[in-house]
């Protein structure tokens, strides 16, 4: 049986070990990439073409206060710890989770237009959300979490520093709002994906969210060898961990979800990016028709809801 003790014994080693990584490797490597001395690999099929025109601001301007749910979810108990840490939590995870989004950065770009509709699925207290919202001035980020703590920390943070192109939604992964069908150029989730409970359902769920053509991002751990190394003190010492997967892992969950294409970009030792594209309904050639699509969804969406 483990009690506080041990909890706060697991806490510090994990956060310990994460700094020590980050200063040793993450950081290091961040620096030889940008000198041109580190290649990465890519594999699979990457997204077709990048998006050209996105879905603008819809949730922002609906939504300005958190959404929560009024009832229990079958996975609270999952993350009760980061509803327990959500003040604090960037401070312990941001040294480690920094680098990586940074890198991130570098592959999620080229899927976001300046005006894209943007969902963080596991956003926690928000600050790579807010990076994405800077990115998009003329679209908007949706931060969802199902910790509620979290859900109003990424709210507050948002509004603190002025960003109104933010939404916040309770909700699980794998049961995301129904108003949130088809509405998205691109979902993306940082180090939260190992904490899905069902990792299938929440491709599925992702792939419904988005607009045909639309591009879901994964950051998270890779490489079997990191996968292998890491898992023993995630399973002892990360609250509601569950599991990494390989590139090869996330291939497959992606095309049996439905994805038409499914690659993954290594960024930094023992992390990736990998990205799903959902099937463009066109045929190939007609980018021009589709995009005056685009821009007719969007004039719809801006009358008013009459609610
Ligand atoms: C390790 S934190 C990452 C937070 C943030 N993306 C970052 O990089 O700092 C994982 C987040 O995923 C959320 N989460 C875990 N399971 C979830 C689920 N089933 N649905 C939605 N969010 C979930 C947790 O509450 C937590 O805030």
């Amino acid at each position: 049986m483990s009690g506080p003790g041990d909890n706060a014994v697991a806490g510090g080693y994990l956060v310990s070990s994460m700094w020590w990584y980050a200063a040793y490797v993450l950081r290091p490597t961040q620096a030889l990439k940008r000198a041109g001395l580190s290649p990465t690999r890519t594999e699979g099929d990457l997204p077709h073409e990048p998006l050209r025109s996105g879905l603008g601001p819809y949730f922002s301007r609906r939504h300005c206060e958190p959404v929560l749910l009024s009832r229990k979810t079958r996975h609270d108990d999952l993350v009760e710890e980061f509803d327990r840490m959500s003040e604090v939590y960037a401070e312990f995870v941001q040294p480690f989770s920094q680098p990586i989004f940074d890198e991130a950065l570098t592959v999620i770009r080229n899927y976001l237009p300046g005006d894209a509709r943007v969902l963080d699925a596991g956003c926690g207290p928000g600050r790579e959300l807010m990076r994405v919202a800077r990115l998009v001035p003329q679209g908007e980020v949706v931060g969802v979490d199902l910790a509620a703590g979290m859900v109003k920390t990424a709210h507050r943070a948002a509004r603190a520093a002025g960003l109104g192109n933010c939404a916040f939604v309770q909700a699980d992964v794998g049961e995301l709002p129904i108003e949130f069908s088809g509405k998205f150029d691109l979902v993306y989730n940082c180090l939260a994906h190992h904490h899905y409970p069902e990792p299938a359902a929440a491709a599925s769920s992702v792939l419904r969210c988005l607009r045909p053509g639309g591009v879901y991002c994964v950051i998270d751990p890779g490489p079997a060898w990191y996968n292998a190394l890491s898992a023993p003190i995630a399973k002892w010492a990360d609250p509601g961990w569950i599991g990494f997967h390989t590139p090869e892992g996330f291939r497959n969950l992606f095309l049996e979800a439905g994805f038409s294409r499914a690659a993954w970009f290594e960024i930094l030792p023992g992390f990736g990016v990998a990205v799903g594209q959902k099937a463009a309904v066109r045929p190939a050639g007609a980018r021009v028709k589709a995009d005056r699509g685009v821009k007719a969804r969007r004039a719809a969406e801006s009358q008013p809801s009459g609610r």
